[in-house]
C-alpha cells in the first residue's frame, strides 16, 4: 500500500526539496547512489569491473525544466565517456539514460532529447560501448520507441526497456525480439494507472514471464532486470529451453540491491550487470527504490529518527 503513496511522493517539488537538503538522507541515499560525481564514480567502476561485474551508467536525473539543463545532462555524459575511454572497458560499461533528462518533456522534446541523446549515443559507440534508453511513464514510451528506431539506423546496438506491467508490453517485445536488438525487460517502477498497466504482483510477475519467453526465443539479445529469485530462476530455465547458452543473454540488478546475488551470477558464468547511478539529481531515482520495498522507508525513517 505505500509503494503507490511514495511513488506520488517522487513528483512533489516541496518534498524534494525537504529530503534532498536533509543531511541524514545521505547515507541511505548512498546505498542506492554511490557517488555524487564521476571521480567518485571511477573507482566504484574499478572495482565492479575488476570482480567479473559489468555496469550501466546511470547519470540521475529526470523531468528537467529548461533546455540548458538537457544539455548540461548531455554533457555529463560527454564527460563519463572521457573517463571510461581511459578505462577501455568496452561494453563493459555501458550507459543507461532516461529521455526526460535529456528534454523529452520540453516543447519541441521530441527533437530535442534525440538531438542531446544522439552524441552521447556517438561518443559511446566511439569507444566501443552502447547506450540503453530507460522506459519512463507510459506517456514517453512511442517517442522513446521512436527515437530508439532513429538511433538504431546508425547505432543498432543501443538498447531499450520494456515495462512488464504495461498491457502493450507484449506487443513492444515482439516487434522488438529481432536479430541485432538488446532489450532489457523490467517489472516497472513508475505509477500507472490500471487502464493501461496491471496492478497487482502476481499479475505483473506473470506478465514478465511471457515478455521474457517472448525475447528469449527471439533473435535478440534479453537483458534480464530483476532482482526477483524466482524471476532469475525462470530466466535460466526459458534461456536453456531456448537453446541460449549464458552470454546469450545477461543479468542486470541495481547497485546496493542484492549484491552477493550479482556476484554468484557473475562467478556462474553469466553476464551480469550492474546499473549504477551516480549525480547530484538523485531524489526521483531514490524515491523510486524505497517504493519498490517499504522496509527501505522504515530504515531510511529510522535514520532521520535516530539522529
Ligand atoms: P520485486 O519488486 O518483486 O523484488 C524482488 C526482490 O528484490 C524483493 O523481494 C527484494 O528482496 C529485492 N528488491 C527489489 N527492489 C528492491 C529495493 N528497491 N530495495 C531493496 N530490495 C529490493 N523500471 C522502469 O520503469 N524503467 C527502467 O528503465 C528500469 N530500469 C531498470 C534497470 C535495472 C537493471 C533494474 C534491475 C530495474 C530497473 N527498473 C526500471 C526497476 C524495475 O522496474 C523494478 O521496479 C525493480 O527492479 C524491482 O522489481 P524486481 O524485478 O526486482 O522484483
Amino acid at each position: 500500500m505505500l509503494g503507490p503513496v511514495i511513488l506520488a511522493a517522487s513528483r512533489s517539488d516541496r518534498l524534494r526539496r525537504v529530503v534532498s537538503a536533509a543531511p541524514v538522507t545521505k547515507p541511505v541515499v548512498n546505498r542506492f547512489i554511490p557517488g555524487e560525481s564521476v571521480d567518485q564514480i571511477v573507482p566504484i567502476i574499478v572495482d565492479a569491473t575488476s570482480k567479473g561485474l559489468e555496469l550501466t551508467m546511470d547519470v540521475v536525473g529526470e523531468d528537467i525544466t529548461t533546455p540548458e539543463q538537457a544539455a548540461a545532462a548531455r554533457d555529463a555524459y560527454l564527460e563519463l565517456i572521457e573517463h571510461l575511454k581511459a578505462l577501455d572497458l568496452g561494453t563493459r560499461a555501458e550507459m543507461s539514460v532516461k529521455l526526460s533528462m535529456f528534454g523529452q518533456a520540453l516543447e519541441g522534446g521530441h527533437e530535442l532529447a534525440l538531438s542531446n541523446v544522439r552524441p552521447v549515443v556517438e561518443a559511446a559507440a566511439a569507444i566501443g560501448t552502447t547506450v540503453t534508453l530507460d522506459a519512463e511513464d507510459h506517456t514517453t514510451l512511442d517517442s522513446m520507441f521512436a527515437i530508439h528506431e532513429e538511433l538504431r539506423k546508425d547505432f543498432p546496438q543501443t538498447g531499450c526497456v520494456i515495462q512488464a506491467y504495461l498491457f502493450r508490453t507484449e506487443d513492444d517485445a515482439r516487434r522488438l525480439a529481432a536479430a541485432g536488438s538488446r532489450v532489457r525487460v523490467v517489472k516497472g517502477a513508475y505509477k500507472e494507472p490500471a487502464s493501461v498497466a496491471y496492478q497487482e504482483k502476481p499479475e505483473i510477475d506473470k506478465a514478465y514471464i511471457r515478455v521474457l519467453r517472448i525475447l528469449m526465443e527471439g533473435d535478440g539479445y534479453p537483458m534480464v532486470g530483476s532482482h526477483d529469485p524466482r524471476i532469475v530462476e525462470i530466466a535460466q530455465e526459458l534461456a536453456r529451453r531456448a537453446g541460449r547458452k549464458p552470454g546469450d543473454f545477461e543479468f542486470q540488478m541495481l547497485y546496493g540491491i542484492r549484491t552477493e546475488e550479482h556476484v554468484r551470477l557473475a562467478r556462474e558464468g553469466h553476464r551480469m550487470r550492474v546499473y549504477t547511478a551516480y549525480g547530484t539529481d538523485w531524489y526521483g531515482y531514490f524515491m523510486r527504490r524505497l517504493a519498490e520495498k517499504p522496509a527501505n522507508l522504515l530504515f531510511f525513517l529510522r535514520s532521520v529518527l535516530t539522529k
